[in-house]
């Protein structure tokens, strides 16, 4: 079994900020929270804790997050003192995390708004970004899981045709430490790129996008909205040209996309 190895993360590593410090756990409860703890100490900035098991991971909208050990990637980042804000923050680490998924077997990783990787169409990774309204508001935790050795039994059967892994769409068996190890620089990379030029961050969004052009269905504060997707911003999240008329702009903290 390939388990994670932090001196093998370490090794060349060549980031400024996120992976000075990396813990590997072998069960947690959940490594937001251990982040969370870590990043109550502002000295522990970019620090990254994995886990090969998690007995209470999360996702977002209060959904569960699964993973049976050592399948998968369950990373999360500290951040004591983001220069950007939390949406910015969540199209970077979108952007970031598609890229160090990148292009296994030619399908191309895309990003499916807010924070879903998609691999020919199907959910392949999400990110959590958390933070504690009672801290200053510059600390975050980036919570990020990335489905590699899942088989399509692995799943529930309800999620089969939405779903997959690195393993199943490349039809290999994904190197986990190199993928650790792309995905902490591509994080590092995007979050610097980020703070000098946050246009750069959301061209590549667009690039990225399976839904720019696309019509979409979403709930916003529980009420329902459908238009089609004319762009991204990173202050104020999604904008539609809604069906009724008019033009929409959807947080990603108070929005769930239906279809
Ligand atoms: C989603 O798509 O709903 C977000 C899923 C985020 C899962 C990751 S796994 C590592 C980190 N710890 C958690 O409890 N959740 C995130």
């Amino acid at each position: 079994m390939d388990l994670l190895d932090p001196d093998k993360i370490y090794e060349n590593l060549k980031t400024k900020r996120i992976g000075k410090k990396i813990l590997v756990y072998d069960s947690t409860s959940s490594t937001n929270d251990v982040a969370a703890e870590y990043a109550k100490n502002k000295n522990n900035d970019g620090l990254v804790v994995f886990a090969e098991e998690q007995t209470v991971g999360r996702g977002r909208a209060g959904a569960k997050w699964h993973s049976k050990r050592a399948e998968s990637i369950l990373c999360s980042i500290a951040l004591t003192d983001s220069k950007i804000n939390a949406e910015l923050l969540s199209l970077t680490c979108a952007v970031a995390t598609a890229e160090a998924i990148g292009k296994p077997a030619n399908s191309e990783a895309k990003i499916k708004w807010p924070n879903d990787i998609l691999l020919n169409g199907k959910k392949v990774a999400g990110i959590l970004l958390e933070s504690k309204p009672s801290d200053a508001s510059n600390t975050y935790v980036i919570g990020i899981g990335i489905n590699c050795h899942q088989k399509k039994d692995s799943f529930p059967v309800e999620l089969q045709q939405n779903v997959t892994s690195i393993d199943l769409e490349s039809q290999t068996i994904c190197d986990r430490i190199a993928l650790a190890k792309r995905l902490l620089t591509s994080v590092d990379h995007w979050l610097q790129v980020a703070e000098k030029n946050s246009k750069e961050v959301t061209d590549r969004w667009r690039e990225l996008s399976v839904q720019l052009g696309h019509r979409i269905t979403l709930l916003y504060n529980g009420r329902k909205f459908a238009g089609n997707c004319i762009g991204i911003e990173p202050e104020n999240g999604l904008i539609l040209q809604l069906d009724s008329g008019g033009v929409r702009m959807f947080a990603a903290v108070h929005t769930t996309v239906i279809m």
